[in-house]
């Protein structure tokens, strides 16, 4: 049988579970999230176990980082499951706190991560990747964790987050972890559950597409021949496409032409659900 997994809910309890470890002189790493885990979720606390001596999962639907007609309201929300598979993974603590914990009345103070969040996902929905930076700030100093893994999934997330670590010399390692996929390609996210059963068929086609721009990438080919090509492709099949990009990894910086190592990243509708990916050039063997 499981044990029943430690949660708290208040800053306060938080550092004081923390405190207890570090004077016993072991590390901590944290898992951030807004729940409604999948197996994405667990490769990271799996990631996380293998770093470091324990790990805090924070479960905290932020308001904040949706737009004012985002998926805030219906975001999957479910507390009893995620803590199940918490204490079946091994996680030691989870930090689910309360929205007027993270922000009492009167909350004023934002952090924004300047030219990495204008475009791409920064350009269709505005003001997120300052609610995301807001959010991970707090948690890494609620928390002060030695680690901390987000996924690759959100690229530009993970690429935000790094410069804000960096930045702000927050003393944290920021680890990312690889996109989990279902068996036919569809990286996991909890926005998936939103898709009908036909839009759930189509969805694969978001990876396959991105996957043959970096093939022909890693063949030569340029990157805006590429991009259309892509774009063509998706909007055939139903997608309404946001963006497919193929950018430096490292600043996101526009590339054009023939290029040696950069990322392709897309986001794509399927009716009211929006999907996002990316991958690496060259391609992963
Ligand atoms: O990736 C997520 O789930 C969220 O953006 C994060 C990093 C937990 C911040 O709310």
């Amino acid at each position: 049988m499981t044990t029943p997994i430690a949660i708290v809910r208040t800053v306060d309890d938080l550092r004081q579970r923390v405190a207890k470890w570090r004077k016993a002189g072991e590390t901590i790493a944290l898992v951030p999230t807004m729940g409604a885990l999948h197996e994405g979720h667990l490769s990271l606390l799996t990631l996380a176990k293998s770093r470091a001596d324990h790990v805090v999962v924070s479960i905290f639907v932020n308001p904040i980082q949706f737009g004012p007609r985002e998926d805030f309201n219906l975001y999957p929300r479910d507390e009893a499951g995620d803590l199940a598979k918490l204490g079946k993974a091994g996680a030691d603590l989870v930090f689910a706190p309360e929205t007027a914990e993270m922000y009492p009345q009167g909350f004023s103070t934002h952090v924004g991560v300047g030219d990495l969040t204008e475009d791409l996902c920064g350009a269709s929905r505005p003001n997120h990747f300052d609610g995301v930076a807001t959010v991970v700030a707090k948690l890494l100093m609620q928390c002060s964790p030695d680690i901390a893994m987000f996924g690759e999934k959100d690229y530009q997330q993970l690429l935000v987050i790094k410069r804000l670590v960096r930045d702000l010399n927050v003393p944290v390692e920021i680890v990312g972890g690889p996109i989990v996929r279902e068996k036919d390609g569809l990286a996991l996210s909890s926005r998936n559950a939103y898709l009908s059963p036909s839009e759930r068929k189509t969805a694969p086609l978001l990876y396959q597409t991105i996957s043959a721009v970096a093939a022909d990438l890693a063949q030569g080919r340029g990157c805006d021949d590429a991009v259309v090509a892509a774009r063509f492709k998706l909007d055939a099949a139903g997608f309404r496409v946001d963006y497919v990009a193929v950018r430096d990894p490292d600043t996101l910086k526009r590339l054009s032409g023939p290029v040696k190592r950069a990322r392709v990243l897309a986001a794509a509708y399927l009716g009211k659900t929006r999907l996002i990916d990316n991958v690496p050039v060259p391609p992963k063997k």
